[in-house]
């Protein structure tokens, strides 16, 4: 049996990280730069239900059955044999990329997830549609926190930009005219549940307080959507700054992502702010598309460990 292999994008939050967990609308874009890469391989000799996981990325050799119970791709592959009511996978061997930086806003663990869904799914005679796919990754996405929005799993399997609002169907949004992101990574990674878990303990202490900043990052994300949408993407980046100043009220920037959201507005772009979790990873900045090598270059200049040029357009296409 041949080799079956599938691909999922990066992902970056354009607005709305965190009060997205609360009921916000949140948008996102995925980057199609940075992908994560499966290949599963028949073991026709093997014994059956031995899988054996092949992960250089992670430093990761490992049979299945010697992972923890709780690894993600062990509730992953537990998840796709119960969908599909298969009392034991058959033997093959996995084989995971990724090129995404890990624990940096970027949608690492949720492309590899529904590219291992899409690979394993495949390779089984079964391949999934992109809900179920994205639904069996959000199970995964809540053990990097309990409380996911859906918001990773849902830009990373549809790979295109999306309106999302959690527990709702997201919308495919139409860019109207086209535009220039720089995404720098600060180099200090970030845990996702460690900073979505400590915004809980805030709004546990202050609702009134966290709740109405959440309410005007609403505010910033349904005005986004109607100028990504009707062509004034000038005003895309004065919102981008806005949010980040929100973020930074909320506690979730970090004095690198303060500095890169800084030397981008200085060198040029539109407007900046940090993207994901906080506290560390990505930031992203808006230019225009002849300045966007520019930003990058100063990007560099004032810490960021590598910066990506991603231009926006619609729909993005998936490998
Ligand atoms: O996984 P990250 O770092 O991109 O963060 C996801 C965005 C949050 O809003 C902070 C969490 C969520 O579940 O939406």
């Amino acid at each position: 049996m041949p080799a079956i292999s599938a691909s999922a994008p990066g992902k970056a939050i354009l607005f709305g990280e965190h009060a997205v967990v609360y009921g916000r609308p949140a948008i996102a874009i995925p980057l199609s730069q940075v992908q994560a890469k499966v290949i599963v391989t028949a073991e026709p000799l093997g014994t059956p239900g031995k899988v054996h996981v092949e992960a250089p990325d992670i430093e990761l050799t490992s049979d299945l059955d010697r992972l923890d119970a709780n690894h993600p791709l062990a509730v992953l592959l537990n998840g796709i044999r119960q969908h599909l009511g298969i009392p034991r996978l058959p033997a093959f061997c996995l084989r995971i990329r990724s090129t995404i930086p890990i624990a940096a806003g970027l949608g690492s663990g949720a492309a590899v997830s529904v590219a291992t869904a899409r690979a394993v799914t495949a390779f089984l005679g079964h391949p999934l549609t992109d809900e179920v796919i994205s639904q069996l990754a959000y199970e995964v996405e809540k053990l990097y926190h309990g409380t996911p929005s859906g918001i990773d799993n849902t830009v990373v399997t549809y790979a295109r930009p999306i309106y999302f609002r959690r527990g709702e169907p997201f919308t495919a949004l139409q860019i109207a005219e086209p535009f220039t992101l720089v995404i720098a990574d600060s180099g200090s990674k970030s845990l996702t549940g460690e900073v979505v878990a400590d915004v809980r303990r805030q709004w546990q202490r202050n609702q009134n307080k966290i709740e109405a900043l959440f309410d005007a990052i609403a505010e910033i994300c349904e005005q986004a959507r109607q100028v990504i949408e009707q062509e004034r993407s000038w005003r895309l980046g004065e919102l981008m700054t806005r949010n980040h100043s929100l973020l930074q009220e909320l506690n979730v920037s970090s004095p690198e992502l303060d500095r890169l959201v800084e030397a981008a507005l200085q060198a040029g772009a539109t407007g900046a702010k940090l993207s994901g979790a906080g506290r560390g990873g990505n930031m992203i900045a808006l230019t225009e598309a002849d300045s966007a090598s520019r930003v990058a270059a100063a990007l560099e200049q004032a810490g960021a460990r590598r910066t990506l040029i991603s231009s926006v357009t619609h729909p993005l296409t998936r490998e």
